[in-house]
C-alpha cells in the first residue's frame, strides 16, 4: 500500500512549515498565513554535486574584473565586478542607491556593454529623466519596469550586467506572499543567483534595510550573493560611505567616499579632512586624531563638554562614538589618573557625523574628556593616536605610519602614540611617546 504523504502547512511571510494548522504561525506570530503546502520541497535546477576534484588541478587564475567606471567603487570591490557575482547593496531611503546604480549603468554601457536596469519601484520615464539630467543617456543602456521577476528576466541573456531595483520591491510567480515578505526575498534572490552564475552576468540587486540597520529580509539573503556593500551617510551631510561588508573577490572594510550633488555622486578625491571643521582652538575639550575607514585615514575632531550635574545620576550623552566607550574612558580616567567625573554630565559628539569605531582614537576622546573636565585647552596641533586599555596603559595601533602622513599632510606638528609603537622618528613632526594615561595627563599639564 502506497504510503500517505502527510499534509504541510507553510507560512507565506517566513516560510516556517508545520504539520498542524494554526491561525498564528509559531515563528513570526503573523495571523492567517499559513497554507497548505503541495509540494514539499521545491525542486532545484542547479546546484548538484559534481564530484571531487584534487585542488592541485583547479584553476586558481584570479577573475577577469570589469570596472564600474569608478575608480573607488571598484576599489570597494576588490577591483570591479566579477562575471556571475552577486552584489547585494542596502542603504536607507533617499541615501542615492538608485542614483548610484543608474550611474554605474550608465558608464558601463558607455564602455559598449549592454546593460539592463530593472525596476519594480519607480516608472521608466522617471529613470530616463534621471538619467537625461545625469547625462547618461546610451545607446546600450535599457530599462525596464515591473515587478514579477521571471518577466522582468526574460531576455536576460542578452545583457552583460544587470542591476535589480530592488529586491523587495520584486515578486516570484512560485510564492503566494507580497514582494518584500522574507519568502518572496528569498526566492527572487535566489533567482537572480541562479541566473547570474548560469549565464556568467554580473548582477546588483538593491536591498532595503530595516529600522536596526539590517538589510530587510531573511539573514539567508546575505549568505547568497557573493558582496554585501553598506550604503551610508548623515542625512544632513551630502557625503556617503560605501563599505564591503562580505566579499568572496576582495578585501572587506574597504571604504568609498562619494559626495550627492546635482550631478549624482562623485568619488571626493582628498578625504582625509573632510570631517575636520577646526573648531575654536582656544577652547577645552577639542582633541583630533586621526582613524582609518578601510584603508583611507580620516582626520577627526572630538569634542567634549563637561558640567557640574543637576541631575541624580550625572547624564552623558554622545554622537558618533559609542556611548559604552564613554562610560569606560572615564572609568579608566577616574581609576587610574584620579581625575573624578561621577559628579559631572559628559557630553560627546564627532564632528561632520563621521562615526569613530577603532579603538585608534582612545587617547583623543581621553584627552578631550580629560581636557574639559581639568579645563586644559590642547593646543591645534597636536594630534592623538592610540588605543586605551583598562589598566590606563596606551597600546600601538595598526597602520600608524599612514596615519602619521596624514596627520603632517594636515599641519600637525606634535603627536601623541604609543611608547610601543616600533616606530623611528619622522620627519616635520615630533612623535611624543606615553606609556599610560597617568604620563599622557602630566605631559599635556606641562
Ligand atoms: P536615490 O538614488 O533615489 O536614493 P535611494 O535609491 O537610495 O532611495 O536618491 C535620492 C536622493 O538623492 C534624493 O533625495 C535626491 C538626491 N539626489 C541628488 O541630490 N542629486 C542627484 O543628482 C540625484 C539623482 C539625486
Ligand atoms: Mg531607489
Amino acid at each position: 500500500m502506497a504510503k500517505k504523504t502527510a499534509t504541510i502547512f507553510k507560512c507565506s511571510e517566513c516560510g516556517y512549515t508545520t504539520s498542524s494548522w494554526a491561525g498564528k504561525c509559531p515563528n513570526c506570530n503573523e495571523w492567517g498565513t499559513l497554507f497548505q503546502k503541495e509540494d514539499p520541497v521545491p525542486s532545484q535546477s542547479c546546484g548538484q554535486a559534481q564530484g571531487a576534484v584534487p585542488i592541485s588541478l583547479m584553476d586558481v587564475n584570479s577573475p577577469p574584473r570589469i570596472t564600474t567606471g569608478m575608480e573607488d567603487l571598484d576599489r570597494v570591490l576588490g577591483g570591479g565586478f566579477v562575471s556571475g557575482g552577486v552584489i547585494l547593496i542596502g542603504g536607507e531611503p533617499g541615501i542615492g542607491k538608485s542614483t548610484l546604480l543608474l550611474q554605474v549603468c550608465g558608464n558601463m554601457a558607455s564602455s559598449g556593454l549592454r546593460t539592463l536596469y530593472l525596476s519594480g519601484e519607480e516608472s521608466p520615464s522617471q529613470i530616463a529623466l534621471r538619467a537625461k539630467r545625469l547625462d547618461l543617456v546610451q545607446e546600450e543602456l535599457h530599462l525596464s519596469c515591473g515587478n514579477v521577476i521571471e518577466s522582468l528576466f526574460s531576455d536576460i541573456t542578452d545583457y552583460d550586467f544587470v542591476v535589480l531595483d530592488s529586491v523587495q520591491a520584486v515578486r516570484s510567480e512560485k510564492e503566494s506572499s507580497w514582494p518584500g515578505s522574507p519568502t518572496q526575498v528569498r526566492s527572487v534572490s535566489q533567482i537572480c543567483v541562479e541566473t547570474a552564475k548560469a549565464n556568467s552576468i554580473p548582477m546588483v540587486l538593491i536591498g532595503h534595510i530595516t529600522k536596526e540597520g539590517r538589510i530587510a529580509g531573511p539573514m539567508l539573503l546575505e549568505h547568497m550573493v557573493d558582496t554585501v556593500l553598506s550604503f551610508s551617510g548623515d542625512k544632513t551631510s551630502s557625503y556617503r560611505m560605501i563599505r564591503s561588508v562580505k566579499n568572496r573577490y576582495g578585501n572587506t572594510d574597504e571604504v568609498g567616499i562619494f559626495e550627492m550633488s546635482h550631478q549624482g555622486l562623485t568619488a571626493v578625491k582628498d578625504p582625509g579632512r573632510l570631517y575636520w571643521e577646526k573648531t575654536d582652538s582656544s577652547v577645552s575639550g577639542v582633541a583630533m586624531s586621526v582613524i582609518l575607514e578601510g584603508s583611507i585615514p580620516l582626520v577627526v575632531e572630538i569634542q567634549s563638554l563637561s558640567c557640574r550635574t543637576s541631575f541624580p545620576y550625572p547624564k552623558r550623552a554622545c554622537k558618533g562614538i559609542e556611548l559604552n566607550k564613554i562610560y569606560l574612558l572615564s572609568a579608566v580616567l577616574e581609576k587610574r589618573c584620579g581625575i573624578s567625573l561621577s559628579s559631572n554630565d559628559i557630553y560627546c559628539n564627532v564632528t561632520g557625523g563621521v562615526n569613530v569605531k577603532e579603538p585608534g582614537s582612545d587617547l583623543a576622546i581621553a584627552a578631550a574628556l580629560a581636557s574639559s573636565v581639568m579645563d586644559i585647552v590642547l593646543p591645534s596641533d597636536h594630534c592623538f593616536i592610540g588605543e586605551v586599555g583598562l589598566a590606563g596603559e596606551i597600546r600601538p595601533v595598526s597602520r600608524l605610519k599612514l596615519r602619521i602622513k596624514e596627520a603632517v599632510k594636515n599641519g600637525f606638528k606634535k603627536i601623541f602614540v604609543s611608547s610601543r609603537e616600533k616606530l623611528d622618528s619622522v620627519k616635520g613632526v615630533d612623535l611624543i611617546r606615553v606609556h599610560n594615561l597617568q604620563d599622557f595627563l602630566g605631559v599635556l599639564k606641562e
